[in-house]
């Protein structure tokens, strides 16, 4: 569709943002459509509506002080608050799995700043042998689940307009990794970053307004508009997987959590692990008017998350780390309304261009962008099962750059090799703590895999990747 300049200046001055034409006249004509076309797309009252309001978040209207704990299955707890064994629950999520019922979503739609990686984030080389990258751990975990259970478990891949194109374009050029037929990828919306004082749109360039994805709550919205959710449900699908890509341990399609999830009729059910400090940078699982909740870190006065329980553990030990089931027809429901969930506001640095056509480079936030958030579905819930796992099984995210310390490559890398290195012990195998051990799924699933395999040596002495492909 063509574009005319006046009726939308005309409309971008009555909004007060009729700043974001105003390089128009140097661009060439199809650059002229593509900035039209652009801010065509964005609602500008909303982003207005957004920039003035206070931001909502779950927590932040309800005195801390009534936060209570999850109700949550605890690794060591004797009890099952489920009324389920694991057992039960892995044999339930095996079941799910076999049947056809289970598809696996991972959203990879992330900016990926922190990291500072000019390529999707998903083609980031992980394996601590191998260097497969993030996207790769993920198919190979899928392909090698559908030859263990026997049945497809389509794989829906969420992506934003910055990352979309390459991302299909390396699995198409890797052959999809494998995976032939339910391999599917949708794209998330975006919003405007726009200048913390003023609530103007930010330019990038002179053609190209300041746009990032609407955060991984998009995912509901971009789910439904893609028809991938009816899809879905049309073809027997019960229960998503939500995993982040940035994870490579995220358990993808958990048959424990699977079964939990099952077997309580949960309409989402979150594994969690257990906090190592209060000062911890992962959202808090709580309970709000006896509502199970996630709310972000930065939500708990710090004299509440150091609340310790009588045996000396943090009060607030649960950790968000975004491995989550959702049941479809829970997601169908929650679609139908747009609005259901809320924005947020971040403040973020953000490179942009000034009045005079100048680039930026601000050297702290400058700018609030509006993301949702998916979790902000657990109001909705009527049954949410909480299930805690072992950090070290579950948890290797790659966010930062090396230089920040923590949730790196290099941290992710060694994670990933201790657990393998564990899978072999526990199956017999001598391992010095010094050697990088990487095991593909294509070789072993899961430890029980590990230990049917005849040939297993009796030592490892050199750095090994355990592949069968
Ligand atoms: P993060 O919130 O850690 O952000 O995303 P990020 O975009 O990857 O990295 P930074 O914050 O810019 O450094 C957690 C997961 O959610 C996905 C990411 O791809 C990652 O898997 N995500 C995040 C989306 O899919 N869309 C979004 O809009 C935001």
């Amino acid at each position: 569709m063509q574009h005319s300049i006046q009726p939308i200046f005309d409309s971008l001055k009555l909004a007060g943002q009729h700043h974001v034409l105003q390089f128009v006249d140097q661009l060439d004509p199809d650059q002229q459509q593509w900035l039209l076309q652009q801010i065509s797309e964005v609602d500008f009252q909303l982003v207005q509506q957004l920039f003035s309001q206070q931001a909502p978040s779950a927590g932040s209207e309800v005195d801390p002080t009534t936060f209570q704990p999850p109700v949550a299955l605890r690794l060591n707890d004797p009890t099952t608050v489920t009324g389920f064994t694991r057992e039960q629950a892995i044999d339930a999520g095996e079941q799910a799995i076999r049947s056809g019922e289970v598809a696996a979503l991972i959203v990879a739609g992330g900016q990926g700043t922190r990291l500072g990686f000019d390529q999707p984030k998903g083609m980031f080389p992980i394996g601590p042998i191998s260097h497969r990258t993030l996207f790769q751990f993920v198919a190979d975990k899928i392909r090698n689940l559908q030859r263990y259970y026997g049945s497809r478990v389509p794989l829906l891949v969420m992506t934003s307009p910055s990352v979309h194109e390459d991302t299909v374009h390396y699995f198409r050029e890797h052959d999809n990794f494998g995976i032939t037929d339910s391999l599917h990828f949708f794209c998330q919306n975006t919003m405007p970053s726009v200048d913390a004082q003023t609530g103007k749109v930010l330019l990038e360039t002179t053609g190209k307004l300041s746009l990032s994805p609407n955060g991984h709550g998009g995912m509901l919205d971009a789910l439904n508009r893609s028809g991938l959710l009816d899809r879905c449900l049309g073809d027997g699908i019960e229960s998503f997987f939500f995993g982040q890509i940035d994870n490579p341990l995220s358990p993808t399609c958990c048959p424990e959590l699977l079964g939990f999830h099952k077997l309580t009729a949960a309409n989402v059910s979150l594994q969690t692990i257990a906090k190592e400090s209060a000062e911890d940078q992962t959202g808090n699982i709580i309970q709000i008017a006896g509502q199970t909740q996630i709310i972000e870190y930065s939500e708990i006065p710090s004299d509440i998350a150091q609340q310790t329980s009588s045996d000396g553990t943090l009060r607030f030990w649960a950790a968000n780390i975004a491995v989550h089931i959702f049941q479809a027809d829970f997601l169908r429901q929650m679609a139908a309304d747009p609005d259901v969930l809320p924005f947020h506001k971040a403040y973020k640095t953000v490179p942009h261009l000034d009045a005079l056509g100048n680039q930026v480079q601000p050297a702290a936030p400058n700018a609030m962008k509006f993301e949702k958030f998916i979790f902000d579905l657990l109001p909705h819930s009527n049954q949410t099962t909480v299930i805690e796992a072992n950090r070290s099984h579950v948890f290797a995210p790659v966010k930062n750059h090396e230089k920040a310390g923590y949730h790196t490559a290099a941290t992710s890398k060694q994670t990933i090799s201790d657990l393998h290195r564990r899978w072999l012990q526990q199956a017999g195998v001598q391992v010095a703590d010094d050697v990088l051990i990487e095991i593909d799924p294509s070789w072993a699933l899961n430890p029980q895999e590990v230990a049917q395999h005849a040939e297993l040596p009796k030592a490892v002495t050199a750095d090994t990747f355990f592949t069968s492909s």
